[in-house]
């Protein structure tokens, strides 16, 4: 294609800007928000968005969207097969429609959910040699069509953006794995050499008890921390999708407290929840999700508990924001330790070292409400307890 046009060449250098830019990110929220923009000024359209591909689930899924920041749920829509989006993917093929809709792949599915009306667009896919990483996405140009030249811009752009997406994956990729590999020794080592010591006849039935008790707490830490591992590199690379709903808290509150009562219980630690709003709270979040981050709250407020304490769950509900407050009895965590709990694998030293954990609880609690712009807070005195609060807007934003 002939390029002469000098706004083209403007374009072409501000994309050569871009990609320097992109080289030098690992931060994929950073990248697509990025390209997004960009994309969506370099063509001039209303709207840009990307869409990225689950290779396990062969599914596309919204991920990053200009314009539609405030729309709650995108990332919840899946996209067919059988839309535009679906067949640049299939057939990786770049696209551009005039009219989108008179063409017949063309789905309102997403548009319907959306509130928007889409009149022309153009669809990319993004590659990393064969590998499709997504599709770039843009719509409605501004008082005309898209033309050859824009679906050029894009293209361009999308293989630049594509290849960052890989990288930023593969870097932290390459980190956590080495983190894992590290904390994986430890109970390996543990487990290693109690069953030689188990091997020697002289040993009582006593002895031989503790021993096999310490290689199942060994092995059950060592499936923690994989799925943990798995559960924070998920959150960390933007592959997990957030599945939005109403749902009401107190039950679910209810339900984690029912799942840890058995552990309450045998350290003797009343849990009470109080909803300090005179009706129900209803939340709009990933409901499971937030179920994770209670679970871990409420199992540190036990574990890091003493016999006999008390936790207590307070919800409750403000203008903009409903947030949940844990508060235990138990030993609590030196002021200079606070800022390290957010840190992977970190665990406050001394007397909590000998309880079970991989210090990833709070690092996937921090992730998944900062995926749903939340916040997390801890309040904590050595000896009398922690209290932590989370907070979520009503009308979360998930992007
Ligand atoms: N309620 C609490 N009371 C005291 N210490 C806590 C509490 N919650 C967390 N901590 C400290 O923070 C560390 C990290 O917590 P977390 O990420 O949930 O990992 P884990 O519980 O698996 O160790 C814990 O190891 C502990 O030292
Ligand atoms: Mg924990």
């Amino acid at each position: 294609m002939e390029v002469t046009n000098e706004l083209t060449v403007e374009k072409y250098k501000s994309i050569f800007q871009i990609s320097n830019d992109l080289a030098s990110t690992l931060d994929i929220d950073s990248i697509l928000e990025l390209i997004t923009l960009h994309a969506m000024e370099l063509v001039n359209a209303e709207v840009a968005s990307i869409l990225l591909y689950d290779h396990n689930k062969e599914q596309l899924y919204f991920r990053s969207a200009t314009n539609m920041k405030y729309h709650t749920g995108l990332s919840q829509i899946l996209v067919q097969k059988e839309s535009l989006a679906g067949w640049v993917a299939e057939h990786r093929e770049p696209l551009i429609i005039d009219d989108a809709h008179e063409d017949g792949r063309f789905s309102d599915h997403v548009e319907k959910k959306l509130k928007y009306q889409t009149r022309n667009l153009c669809i990319v896919p993004m590659l990393v040699k064969t590998k499709l990483v997504g599709v770039l996405e843009v719509l409605n140009k501004r008082n005309t069509n898209f033309t050859p030249v824009d679906q050029d811009i894009l293209s361009t752009l999308g293989t630049q953006a594509a290849i960052a997406i890989e990288n930023a994956r593969l870097f932290h990729q390459s980190d956590t794995i080495a983190d894992l590999v590290h904390e994986l020794r430890t109970p390996l080592n543990a487990i290693n050499t109690i069953s030689y010591l188990l091997l020697r006849s002289e040993l009582t039935s006593d002895q031989r008890n503790t021993f096999v008790s310490t290689i199942q707490s060994e092995t059950n830490r060592l499936s923690e921390l994989v799925s943990n591992f798995l559960d924070f590199s998920r959150l960390e690379s933007g592959r997990e999708q957030f599945i939005m709903e109403s749902f009401d808290l107190h039950a679910l509150c209810k339900e984690c407290m029912d799942i840890v009562s058995i552990k309450a219980m045998d350290k003797h630690i009343g849990i009470n929840i109080h909803n300090s709003s005179p009706s129900t709270i209803m939340a709009f979040a990933d409901r499971n999700k937030i179920k994770q981050v209670l679970l871990n709250l409420l199992s540190n407020g036990i574990k890091y508990n003493k016999e006999f304490g008390t936790v207590d769950v307070v919800l409750q509900e403000q203008a903009e924001l409903i947030s949940i407050t844990v508060t235990d009895t138990g030993l609590g965590i030196a002021e200079n330790e606070l800022p390290e709990l957010f840190h992977k694998y970190y665990r406050a030293t001394d007397i909590h070292q000998s309880i079970q954990g991989t210090g990833l609880g709070l690092v996937i609690c921090k992730k998944i409400l900062d995926h749903l712009n939340g916040s997390i807070e801890i309040e904590s005195q050595v000896n009398q307890g922690t209290s932590i609060k989370i907070s979520i807007p009503k009308k979360a934003n998930i992007l």
